[in-house]
């Protein structure tokens, strides 16, 4: 079993490690700068008593871009299915995560999909609840619940120093408020929207995620639903079609495993029927996905032969 082979695991993080001087921290939040590029984690879990984990496991990171999955099931479970996807599409764009220009050329009320930033706006505005408190509390009960982890929260630091230059989320905030997309206060949104963002996490905590989500939204221990089935459904296609952006295609064929990438480094992968995994590398490739995350990913589907297609 995977989560036994423990040495193995230690080997490949060490190898996949050597990836990360090819990468560089994210900047464009400025607390994200303070990340040290060496580090990479690793946690599987499989369901058992235990989440197998190796490399710098005592690190905690934010969601960043992984939150848009959790946000998107809370919204799926309070709106519906119909209501949901009549605000937001559920094509891939092939552009960076953070480009206005589909908004501009496709249509301008309904952003292309749930995990590029405009249409992860939407659906954060889609969280019932009256106030940014009790919608954050909303989506963190429920993270509670997914890790079995009561203590997550978010960071201040991180949220606040992303909060104080979204200067490009905001216009499309802006933008998608002129074209009737929500009629949320633009910064009242940004701050839910940040806070979201800034959820802190180990690589353990996102092991059990993922877990969750492979396994039909059943609770770890007590195998009842989290998630209904069909929600989780479409929360795994997503990541297969967009949840590395504009590299989810070669992503799938090089590694062939659900997953969301966040610009903090961290990635989540949900086997279906099978194991969580969890991962943190600072060091982003080009395309901001973590870049020894992506190539232990890689080296680890083709050992244990993941790929679900
Ligand atoms: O909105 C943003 O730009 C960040 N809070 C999240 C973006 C992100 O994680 C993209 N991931 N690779």
């Amino acid at each position: 079993m995977i989560c036994e082979d423990k040495e193995v695991l230690n080997y490949m993080i060490e190898e996949a490690r050597i990836y990360t001087k090819d990468g560089k921290v994210a900047d464009y939040i400025p607390a994200l700068k303070e990340a040290d590029s060496s580090v990479l984690s690793l946690a599987i879990y499989d369901g058992g008593k235990t989440c197998a984990a190796v490399g710098n496991v005592e690190e905690t990171f934010t969601l960043q871009s992984i939150s848009k999955v959790l946000s998107l099931a809370l919204a799926l479970m309070d709106q519906g299915v119909e209501e949901v996807f009549s605000k937001v599409g559920m094509e891939p764009t092939g552009d960076p995560f953070n480009s206005i220009i589909k908004l501009e050329t496709n249509k301008p009320n309904k952003p292309l999909n749930p995990m590029i930033n405009a249409g992860a706006l939407a659906v954060t505005s889609m969280i019932a609840g009256t106030t940014t408190e009790e919608k954050l509390g909303r989506l963190l009960s429920f993270i509670h619940e997914l890790t079995g982890n009561p203590k997550i929260s978010y960071d201040e630091h991180v949220a606040n120093s992303e909060l104080a230059t979204a200067h490009l989320n905001r216009s499309l905030a802006y933008f998608m408020k002129q074209h009737g997309v929500f009629d949320d206060d633009v910064e009242d949104l940004l701050d839910l929207y940040t806070k979201q963002c800034a959820i802190e996490v180990s690589c353990q905590d996102l092991a059990k995620i993922g877990y969750v989500i492979a396994n039909e939204g059943r609770h770890v221990e007590s195998h009842r639903p989290i998630i209904p089935l069909h929600i989780s459904r479409i929360l795994k296609t997503f990541m297969v079609t967009c949840g590395m952006y504009n590299a989810s295609g070669e992503f799938a064929i090089r590694v062939g495993i659900p997953a969301k990438s966040g610009v903090s480094g961290g990635i989540m992968a949900s086997i279906p029927h099978g194991l969580g995994i969890g991962i943190y590398g600072p060091a982003l490739d080009d395309k901001g996905n973590s870049i020894a995350g992506m190539k232990l990913l890689e080296a680890l589907s083709s050992r244990y032969d993941l790929s679900i297609f």
